[in-house]
């Protein structure tokens, strides 16, 4: 591994730079690859048996008049066998050369495209374990979006960012992109002067010798990740300290609105610490990213990836921090070794986001939003076709599928309520200690549905054929439905806001809302029956303030109800919320409602999104495209 030497004498007025970054906990150097059918990876073409990919140097510059990324990969290669072939994952990148580190050319080939997988690049290694591919991302490139000044925050400099999970960052960086295949990596970025750069990395800061217009910033990763964590963005970025470990990177004018959102930023990570051990990344920032970012918030390392839309003034949209940091082990640490067992990213860290949640906030909030999660099961269940649906499974047949496909609520709340009843059988002591003991053992490596299996009866059932019937494991992952014995945590505070949702479908009578939180209003507005007389609309908007209702989720709960009843008052608020973000949770769900409304929604729809697309992240596009016709289409 190549690393940067203490630059010297670097100067970046924001940052205490990293010139001695305090000893972080070793991580093997090379992580080893699952081999075995249950770790097969049909995401990728990489063929680690022959040849794997276990440092990658990015040196690249980001061009925004062309927006495009132009430079280098080195990649550290580890490989068996006579003149052994490297075959790399790449999606729309223009190769123009391949050597060995050395300037002598290797030999090369890119093959044929595939739409979700991209094209392989097959490169002759000879004696070679060094490879360097000089390359060029394309305008498309789906991993990045280049944002126009307007598109941010301070309307005055443009924004980029990336989005790597699960299969995208092949799009800008040509290496084996599977997550059973990890490597450390470290970056050099030329960006201009004006932004600043930031990595899911080691931050060395930039050099102090202008490179052309721009400066060229240093990163370095140093424990072997898996690739679709590799983040960077570039911006108008301002830091501010919340904690010793713990910072906000966001655009200025939103710095101080992210900080006091996120004051309990370090009581977070304590609080995960004190759970399932030590946080093994240094430190943990949050950048907050402008409205297009297409997800909630993404777990890179070191530096979580988050919508603005959690900024909703009273810290009542923590639990997407503390999902995302969550990651740092279920996810980062111990990774999906395939998309078809992305539960285990995702059902672990629900999981364990509901645990620091009821450490750092209490029972009752943990409880509110774990039974918001079993609500979202059972409709995930039903939208999917029921308990017999084959994707109801928490280890899926992605064959012939994007990743994508796979991306739904199954893995996250079966996921997270599988393990709740593993606690439940198991009792809370024994299988916390469990789980703590489970992420030492398998740090820094990757892991498969079969295996996590295995790791339980050997070390938390240990023969006790009681305690395996009681929870029934094979069946939890491999059949569809949700078990007999699931547990389901309800909340004690929702009796009265279900109550009151009875309450006011029979009668319309009104509730007292006094001491609602955002939880609370959430439930009340998920039962809610779907059809509802005008004047009962009007009278829940008033209750709930919903014309002017700024938190995203009530938002959200309150527009479906709109949209199911024509309500042509929250029409103007709908153009607005679609316009002004582009997190997919939101965006698909909205124009999916609107698009089963008939003319009425269509009619709503069609023009919106022509208006609302060009703004969004290519994620985004990807799945509205396949609900909403583009305007020139429509009749
Ligand atoms: N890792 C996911 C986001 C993701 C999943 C991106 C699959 C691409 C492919 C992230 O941790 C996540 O689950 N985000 C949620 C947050 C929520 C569960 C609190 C989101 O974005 O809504
Ligand atoms: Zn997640």
């Amino acid at each position: 591994m190549r690393r940067i030497a203490c630059l010297p004498l670097l100067v970046a007025s924001l940052f205490v730079l990293a010139c001695a970054p305090a000893p972080e906990p070793a991580s093997q150097a090379v992580a080893p690859v699952l081999t075995g059918e249950d770790a097969r990876d049909i995401h990728s073409y990489a063929d680690p048996a022959v040849a794997r990919v276990t440092h990658v140097d990015l040196d690249l510059t980001a061009d925004f008049s062309a927006h495009v990324f132009a430079g280098s990969a080195g990649l550290d290669v580890e490989a068996e066998g006579a003149d052994p072939v490297l075959t790399l994952d790449t999606r729309e990148l223009a190769i123009e050369a391949v050597t060995d580190g050395k300037d002598k050319a290797l030999k090369w080939e890119l093959g044929k495209a595939d739409p979700i997988l991209g094209a392989p690049l097959k490169v002759t290694l000879g004696e070679a374990r060094r490879v360097q591919v000089k390359y060029r991302t394309s305008r498309g490139a789906e991993a990045l979006q280049w944002l126009t000044p307007a598109q941010t925050a301070g309307g005055k400099l443009p924004y980029l960012f990336s989005q790597g999970q699960a299969i995208l960052n092949r799009t800008w960086i040509p290496t084996q992109d599977s997550p059973g295949i990890r490597q450390s990596w470290s970056a050099r970025i030329v960006a201009p002067k004006a932004l600043t750069v930031v990595m899911s990395a080691a931050m060395q800061g930039p050099e102090e010798k202008p490179v052309g217009e721009g400066r060229a910033w240093h990163f370095t990763m140093e424990h072997p990740v898996a690739p679709y964590l590799i983040a960077i963005a570039i911006g108008d970025l301002a830091f501010r300290d919340v904690g010793p470990r713990t910072g906000i990177y966001t655009e200025p004018s939103m710095l101080d609105a992210a900080a006091s959102e996120f004051a309990d930023l370090e009581k977070l990570v304590t609080a995960a610490e004190s759970l399932y051990g030590q946080y093994r990344w240094g430190r943990y920032d949050l950048l907050v990213l402008p409205p297009s970012f297409p997800f909630g918030g993404m777990e890179n390392p070191r530096l979580t990836f988050a919508t603005p839309t959690v900024i909703a003034g009273d810290r009542s949209l923590v639990n997407l921090v503390a999902h995302e940091l969550a990651h740092s082990w279920s996810g980062n640490l111990v990774t999906n070794a395939t998309w078809a067992d992305f539960w285990l990213n995702e059902g672990f860290t629900v999981y364990f986001e509901n645990r620091i949640m009821e450490r750092v906030y209490g029972v009752s909030a943990a409880n509110m939003q774990a039974d918001l999660g079993w609500a979202s099961l059972q409709e995930q269940i039903a939208s999917l076709g029921g308990a017999k649906a084959p994707d109801t499974r928490l280890h899926i047949d992605l064959a012939g599928r994007s990743p994508d496909d796979g991306l739904t609520e199954i893995a996250y709340e079966k996921g997270a309520t599988f393990l709740r009843t593993i606690e439940a059988a198991a009792g809370r002591e024994r299988w916390d200690a469990y789980l703590k003991d489970y992420f030492d053992r398998h740090a820094f490596q990757p892991q498969t549905s079969a295996r996590f299996l295995a790791d339980l009866r050997e070390h938390l059932i240990k023969g006790d054929a009681a305690l395996e019937e009681k929870i029934g494991l094979d069946a939890w992952v491999y059949e569809p439905g949700l078990p007999a014995n699931a547990v389901h945590i309800t909340a004690e505070a929702f009796k009265q806001v279900d109550a009151a949702a009875t309450a006011f479908a029979a009668s319309g009578k009104l509730p007292d809302t006094n001491g609602w939180g955002t939880s609370e209003r959430v439930r009340f507005l998920n039962r809610l029956p779907r059809k509802q007389s005008t004047a009962r609309l009007e009278s829940v908007v008033k209750l709930l303030s919903l014309d002017t209702q700024r938190n995203s989720e009530v938002r959200f709960a309150w527009l479906r109800i709109a949209i199911a009843n024509h309500y042509a008052p929250a029409v103007l608020q709908l153009e607005d919320f679609l316009t002004s973000m582009g997190r997919r949770k939101f965006v698909l769900p909205l124009f999916t409602d609107l698009m089963a409304q008939g003319d009425w929604g269509r009619g709503i729809a069609v023009p919106l999104y022509a208006r609302a697309r060009p703004g969004y992240h290519a994620v985004t596009i990807g799945s509205v495209d396949k609900v909403v016709p583009l305007a020139s289409a429509a009749p």
